[in-house]
């Protein structure tokens, strides 16, 4: 084994404090599973797989003093708020605690961003059916109602979006990951405003690091956000109150019902859990799915990605590496399987690391097939699901999928879809016969 030269320490101590010095705009994330995968315009600079997450990893020095990382936490966790759980095995076979600071875009700039000059129409229209959700056909062009033709921190970009949610006026809140903020994008608009975040990563309370997911507490309008990098849940009230209400918790999604209840969806402890919406703070919340290790038994899930709960407290999971996707009915001890299940594969009756799910009114339930880059609605007891967009049929290349993670209908059923390796969000219009 070689020796650490101590010049080279003095180097890297000067570049840590370089980089600390800069002010840090994004997230440095990139999608890869591939530990090292280039990610920057900086070839000393590479991908690292986030530890139990599923395709995000983050885009960091290479550095090469294994001897000063130190071993991740139980849960995958860092006792240093500054530092992120990681996969290094060229250092170790376990996940290890890396520093922010070695994540920085003036260190490792982005590797040049998907971009194509197709000028998108963000034009609103007022569709004019009345009911959402039977299955029927949607436009196979979809239209950017959020994010542009590239990736970027500019208020008309996004990039790597996760989560998102849709309200009545069809203003789209979206958690913008890679940006380290949450979005707010009005309909029709060209760019949105920021709600959240905005403030580079790090662990102050005003930051975000790698957002997930989100909802709206209607009690008060504010947004709680699943901060996956920092592993917490926080609540924003407005851009100068914020609370954590929950830490150390790999919140990959959550949920509200119409009940009051609030879900988080853990990935990493491989469950669903509940709150009462009032009484999340220092709560442990109660147990509803999953929790009985990982694994592909019926009472079991396999790093779950997205959770929906019906009007009878139904939980369904997308079950990651599972490729399923799980309903637990209210108190069940066990789940059922309503979609895929065998195995992976891009078979109808298959799908391939299930993120998003989404069950309309006549409880059909549709999932971002986010491996196959597809979206299929899987009818109750159907052995196989329909192909909802057909992005090969598309007249555009904007409606070619990359990893698609999140869905969502607005009152009228046009269908909303996360592109996420695009990092934009589409409009697939409900066609009317
Ligand atoms: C929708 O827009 C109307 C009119 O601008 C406004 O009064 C209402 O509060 C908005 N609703 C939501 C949920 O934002
Ligand atoms: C932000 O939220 C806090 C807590 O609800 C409130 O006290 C404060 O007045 C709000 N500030 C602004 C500028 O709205
Ligand atoms: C489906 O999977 C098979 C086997 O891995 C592969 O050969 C085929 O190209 C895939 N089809 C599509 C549409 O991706
Ligand atoms: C998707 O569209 C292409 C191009 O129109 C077509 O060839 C293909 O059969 C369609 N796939 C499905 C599953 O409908
Ligand atoms: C951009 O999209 C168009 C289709 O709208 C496609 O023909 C073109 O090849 C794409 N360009 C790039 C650089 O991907």
């Amino acid at each position: 084994m070689m020796k650490t030269k101590p010049i080279d320490s003095v180097v890297v101590f000067a570049l840590f404090s370089l980089i600390s010095f800069f002010a840090q705009a994004n997230c440095q994330v990139c999608d890869s599973t591939t530990s090292y995968d280039r990610c920057s315009t900086n070839s000393a600079c590479g991908c690292f797989p986030m530890a139990g997450a599923q395709n995000v990893g983050v885009c960091a020095f290479l550095w090469k003093f294994c001897s000063q990382l130190v071993p991740c936490g139980p849960s995958q966790d860092c006792s240093d708020r500054d530092h992120i759980c990681v996969h290094h095995r060229r250092c170790s076979n376990g996940p290890v605690c890396y520093p922010l600071s070695m994540m920085n875009e003036n260190i490792c700039p982005p590797a040049s961003p998907v971009t194509n000059t197709t000028v998108a129409t963000t034009t609103m229209e007022v569709a004019t059916t009345t009911k959402k959700a039977k299955f029927s056909k949607w436009e196979q062009n979809g239209k950017i109602v959020a994010g542009s033709n590239m990736e970027g921190e500019q208020l008309s970009d996004l990039r790597r979006p996760n989560g998102f949610i849709l309200d009545k006026n069809r203003t789209v809140d979206v958690a913008d990951g890679g940006n380290c903020r949450v979005m707010q994008w009005m309909s029709g608009r060209s760019e949105g405003n920021v709600v959240a975040g905005g403030n580079g990563y790090g662990s102050k309370i005003n930051q975000l690091t790698l957002p997930i997911d989100l909802i709206i507490d209607e009690q008060d309008n504010s947004l709680i956000i699943a901060d996956f990098g920092s592993q917490r849940v926080v609540r924003w009230f407005n851009r100068t109150h914020q609370e954590i209400l929950l830490e150390r918790i790999s919140c990959d999604d959550l949920a509200t019902d119409k009940y009051g209840y609030f879900y988080v969806c853990d990935s990493k402890q491989n469950e669903v859990r509940r709150w009462k919406m009032t009484e999340i703070k220092g709560n442990k919340g109660v147990l509803v799915a999953g929790g009985n290790g990982k694994g592909n038994r019926l009472n079991q899930l396999d790093t779950p990605g997205s959770i929906f709960i019906d009007d009878e407290q139904s939980i369904y999971v997308s079950d990651r590496y599972n490729h399923r996707v799980m309903k637990w009915k209210k108190d069940a001890k066990e789940g059922t399987v309503v979609a895929g299940g065998n195995h992976r594969g891009n078979k109808s009756e298959q799908l391939d690391g299930p993120g998003g799910v989404i069950v309309d009114d006549d409880g059909q339930i549709y999932v971002a097939d986010s491996g196959n880059n597809r979206i299929m609605c899987w009818k109750e007891a159907m052995k196989e699901g329909e192909l909802v967009v057909n992005a090969t049929a598309g007249a555009s290349g904007l409606n070619e999928f990359r990893y698609p993670s999140d869905l969502a209908f607005d009152f009228d059923g046009n269908l909303y879809v996360n592109n996420r390796g695009y990092n934009r969000i589409l409009r697939f219009d409900l066609m009317t016969q």
